[in-house]
């Protein structure tokens, strides 16, 4: 059967393209979301991407992950860094959890080296821009053909 990845994108992810190049890179969450959805057909998986500023809706969609894909991906923004309750969340979401983040958080601000959300993922990407996402659904491949 194929396998369903939810993609789930925090606040500020919609500015990409324009929102700090030099950081973030110039793709737009569309760009990205049209290579991870190439990306995801190769693997024979399908790619469902949302993004919200808002982090009650992050957490309702989390929760509601499970009832309809097989694994998630979540680049939570800012809320990485802040937010309890995502990860209360992704703790009892009950499908793996991989977090991806374009920019290398570890060689930024201290208070982006800590991650609220690798508490709950199963592994973390980042420092790839774009391109994070599709190793991710590479790596979401690998574990759900090992749960098989
Ligand atoms: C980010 C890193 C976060 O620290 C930041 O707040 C973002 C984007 C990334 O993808 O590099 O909004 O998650």
């Amino acid at each position: 059967m194929t396998s369903k990845i939810l993609v789930l994108n925090g606040p500020n992810l919609n500015l990409l393209g324009t929102r700090e190049p030099e950081v973030y890179g110039k793709e737009t969450l569309a760009d990205i979301e049209a290579a991870s959805a190439a990306c995801a057909e190769g693997l024979g998986m399908t790619v469902e991407f949302r993004q919200t500023n808002t982090e009650g809706e992050l957490v309702d969609w989390v929760q509601q992950a499970k009832a309809d894909n097989d694994l998630l991906i979540v680049n939570a923004g800012a809320y990485t860094h802040t937010s309890v309750a995502l990860l209360d969340a992704l703790l009892s979401c009950d499908i793996p959890v991989i977090e991806v983040h374009l920019s290398n958080i570890h060689q930024r601000e201290d208070f982006r080296h800590h991650s609220y959300v690798s508490k709950a993922a199963q592994g973390m990407i980042c420092g790839f821009g774009g391109y994070g996402y599709e190793m991710a659904l590479h790596a979401a491949s690998r574990i759900l053909n090992k749960q098989d």
